[in-house]
């Protein structure tokens, strides 16, 4: 796992809602847009499960998960290893996220990805360079 610096974990929070690429069994891709979701750490990107299906199918196959942000703050790529999470705290607090609002989503697990690679995602000098 990487440590997700300060201002990469800003840059996906200020553009909030995200694009979440998966990948089946046969390499065929799948991206969806989350809106829901939160850092829980410097390592740990969480997404709530409201209504992901080949999305969580996916997960649940190979954990492969790439997120992409852009904005002010520059564009960054993020690879990362994912699980459902169905109890315990990220749970609870994935569930409450999604049920404690005015327009209630069903809140069904906690999608955790756990930060393996770091990649720039703007263009020009540095394009597509590992930066952790
Ligand atoms: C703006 C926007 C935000 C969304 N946010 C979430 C979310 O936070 N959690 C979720 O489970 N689905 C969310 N969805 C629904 C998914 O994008 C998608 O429709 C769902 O995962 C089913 O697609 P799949 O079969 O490719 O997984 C959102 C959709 C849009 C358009």
């Amino acid at each position: 796992m990487v440590k997700v610096p300060e201002n990469i974990k800003a840059a996906f929070t200020a553009q909030r809602v995200i694009p979440m690429a998966t990948v089946n069994g046969e390499g065929v891709p799948n991206i969806i847009y989350v809106g829901i979701w939160w850092w829980e750490d410097e390592e740990t990107l969480c997404v709530v499960n409201n209504y992901l299906n080949k999305t969580l199918a996916n997960v649940k196959d190979n954990g492969r998960v790439c997120f992409v942000c852009y904005g002010k703050g520059g564009s960054y790529q993020i690879k990362c290893m994912a699980e459902d999470v169905t109890d315990g705290p990220l749970y609870v607090k994935a569930h409450k996220l999604a049920t404690e609002r005015e327009r209630p989503f069903p809140g069904r697990s906690a999608v955790v990805c756990r930060v393996l690679e770091i990649y720039q995602g703007s263009g020009g000098d540095g394009a597509g360079d590992r930066l952790a």
